[in-house]
């Protein structure tokens, strides 16, 4: 079965999802913008069949099995929900959504609507990813106690900017803490409990955060994130008997080695790849559709909304509010 996608929204992630995908014979017929100009000039780039001048008539196009969510996080579930409501299998680029209350509405939705969704967390598709979860299981490292992972990232500092901006999800946690805290929670599970501290910009989002979570059995994570400076990007997994370290940039194909307990070098891995790595996700995406089982997998939905829990959380603590929020929580009053 050969799945035919459409994509809603022509920007930065979405150009490069699409040329990445393409290159493997993913199968894109048709893409979704505001103004019906980027649709046309996207489509043109891509090769892409149709081009819709609205994110509806995208959806509403008869044929798109899946569509994939390339907007800004304040959208996601909005577009998610659109899709879903027209009967489409979606894939929602990361952050899920703004909030915890946000993804499980989707989620919700999808179940109702038997149709497949998931984040769009493609790191963990990964074939690094997969046989690190492997040496995990056959005891390689022992338990594992303690994942440490950084993202850090230079980004714009337009005021403009989607990052920047508190209405359209701006703010280091959504678009960067969202790859350590996801693979904290793959490697060690659900936190049993959140501690953040980080700064704020005059905007009010955070430029910087840094979080401790601790994991079933007293394990722990630290993750540290920010969008205007650079860090070397690396991650580990440090088990009872030994550990795995991940290069730069950890969360994309790369180097990685596998270590005893004395620190010794076991085994080197290069899992560079020529290409960024996106297919992973989908063609596993695409598998869950031809099996009709629509969760589970390396990004099951429930997964996903633990994740979202755990940054609603750290954004409580350090005071990073979004509207989404004053619809999760009146009791918190107005968004400022
Ligand atoms: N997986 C990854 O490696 C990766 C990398 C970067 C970003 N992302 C994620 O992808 C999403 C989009 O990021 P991006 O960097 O591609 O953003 P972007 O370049 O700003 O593009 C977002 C697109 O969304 C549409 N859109 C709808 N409402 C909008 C609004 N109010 N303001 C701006 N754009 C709006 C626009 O497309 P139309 O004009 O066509 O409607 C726009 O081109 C984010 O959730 C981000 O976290 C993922």
């Amino acid at each position: 079965m050969t799945v035919r996608w459409g994509v809603i929204g022509t920007g930065g992630i979405a150009h490069s999802f699409v040329t990445d995908c393409s290159a493997t014979g993913i199968e894109f017929v048709a893409v979704g913008s505001r103004t019906r100009e980027s649709a046309e000039a996207f489509a043109t780039e891509h090769g892409i069949a149709r081009a819709h001048g609205s994110y509806a008539d995208l959806v509403a196009d008869d044929g798109v099995d899946a569509v994939y969510v390339a907007t800004p996080h304040s959208r996601h579930a909005e577009d998610a929900l659109l899709a879903i409501a027209a009967g489409k299998h979606v894939l929602v680029e990361k952050a899920f959504t703004i909030t915890a209350a946000e993804a499980r509405r989707v989620v919700d939705a999808a179940r109702r609507a038997d149709v497949a969704v998931m984040e769009a967390m493609w790191t963990r598709f990964l074939p690094q990813s997969v046989m690190i979860r492997e040496l995990i299981a056959e005891g390689r490292i022992g338990r594992p106690r303690v994942v440490e992972a950084t993202h850090h990232q230079a980004l714009s500092t337009d005021p403009q900017h989607r990052l920047n901006d508190p209405a359209l999800g701006g703010g280091a946690i959504l678009d960067l803490g969202v790859y350590p805290i996801s693979f904290a929670v793959d490697v060690l599970g659900t936190p049993t409990a959140v501690a953040a501290a980080g700064t704020l910009s005059d905007q009010g989002v955070d430029t910087q955060m840094g979080i401790l979570l601790t994991h079933e059995g007293g394990t722990q994570s630290v993750v540290h994130f920010g969008l205007d400076l650079r860090s070397p990007n690396t991650a580990s997994i440090i088990g009872e008997d030994g550990r795995i370290d991940l290069d730069a940039t950890w969360y994309t194909p790369t180097t990685w080695r596998l270590r005893d307990r004395d620190g010794v070098v076991v085994e080197e891995f290069d899992s560079r790849e020529e290409r960024t790595g996106y297919a992973h996700e989908v063609r596993a995406f695409e598998a869950m559709i031809a099996s009709g089982t629509h969760e589970g997998g390396a990004m099951d939905p429930e997964e996903t909304v633990a994740v979202m829990a755990v940054m609603d959380e750290a954004r409580r603590q350090v005071g990073v509010r979004y509207a989404a929020d004053q619809d999760q929580d009146p009791a918190r009053g107005p968004v400022d």
